[in-house]
């Protein structure tokens, strides 16, 4: 098949998948670029995996991304997987080629990186960083800041031993301390990044003291819903620069757009309005 022959079809495998803001999203840029095209979400139970995604070829799909509970299982079922998935140990954006075989990559740290630049443009990545929590968003967020050169990352998660395991298996100036310690780590920290699930609707509140972060240090949470959580607000009343959760997840499905339908999508205003709006 060549590529002219593939449909211009992909999607989302996720389990659930009902509230992923993904099919909205490329829903949009399709509709925008006027192409022909469909994204659509795909219910795949965690042990259909293999089979789901062999049958990509078969079924026309360009490609597909992949989120929870998938993207670290995927690695193993993929023909060829990019350096920085392996890095980050997941799998968020396959590619299908005229051949059928699957290419992993992840694109998380790439929008993660491009939305705090963007958002705060005046973050200082010469200063130390401070991230909380040591799960698959936090890997990403560590490889991406390591990459852009940030000279030390300070470390916190509940389960201490996962943020060991993570700084041991990411190469990079990354210090591991204890939980308790976060609100002692702030000083002299360019960036504070939230990658726990604290904060999110029907979770618990993230209890921490911004008061020794310098004033002119940004603050990101990873957690979009509710967008304004009570970390961001925070960092508002202390005149901090914020950054909400919703942009990383707009910059990360960029190169996985313009991989399956050769056009390179824009994140706007009205694209964070339109994926915003109640359906
Ligand atoms: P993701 O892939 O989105 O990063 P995850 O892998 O489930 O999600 O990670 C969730 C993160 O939130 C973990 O760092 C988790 O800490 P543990 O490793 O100790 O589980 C953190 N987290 C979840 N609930 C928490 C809580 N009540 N207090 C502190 N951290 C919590």
């Amino acid at each position: 098949m060549t590529r002219l022959d593939q449909p211009k079809l992909a999607g989302v495998m996720g389990w659930p998948i009902s509230h992923s803001l993904s099919p909205r999203l490329h829903g949009y840029w399709l509709r925008e670029h006027r192409i022909a095209g469909s994204y659509v979400p795909l219910p795949v139970k965690p042990e259909n995996l293999e089979h789901a995604l062999r049958a990509l070829p078969r079924l026309g799909f360009r490609g597909v991304n992949l989120t929870v509970p998938h993207k670290e299982k995927a690695l193993l079922f993929m023909d060829n997987v990019s350096d920085i998935a392996k890095r980050i140990g997941a799998v968020n954006t396959v590619f299908v080629d005229e051949r059928g075989s699957l290419s992993g990559t992840n694109t998380d740290a790439e929008g993660f990186l491009k939305n705090v630049r963007l958002t705060a443009d005046h973050w200082d990545e010469s200063q130390p960083a401070v991230v909380l929590g040591a799960g698959g968003a936090a890997r990403a967020v560590v490889a991406a800041l390591i990459d852009s050169g940030v000279p030390e990352i300070r470390l916190f998660n509940r389960t201490r031993s996962k943020a060991e395991n993570l700084a041991s298996s990411i190469a990079g100036p990354i210090r591991v301390y204890d939980w308790s310690q976060r609100a002692d780590s702030l000083s002299g920290a360019g960036l504070l990044v939230n990658t726990t699930t604290l904060g999110m609707v029907n979770q618990p509140p993230l209890e921490i003291s911004l008061q020794a972060l310098p004033k002119t240090a940004v603050v990101n949470d990873l957690v979009y819903a509710p967008l304004e959580t009570a970390l961001l607000t925070d960092a508002r009343t202390l005149n901090l620069n914020v950054v909400d959760g919703l942009g990383m997840l707009l910059h990360q499905a960029v190169p996985g757009f313009a991989g399956w339908f050769d056009v390179q999508p824009k994140v706007t205003e009205e694209l964070r309005t339109f994926v915003l709006a109640p359906v």
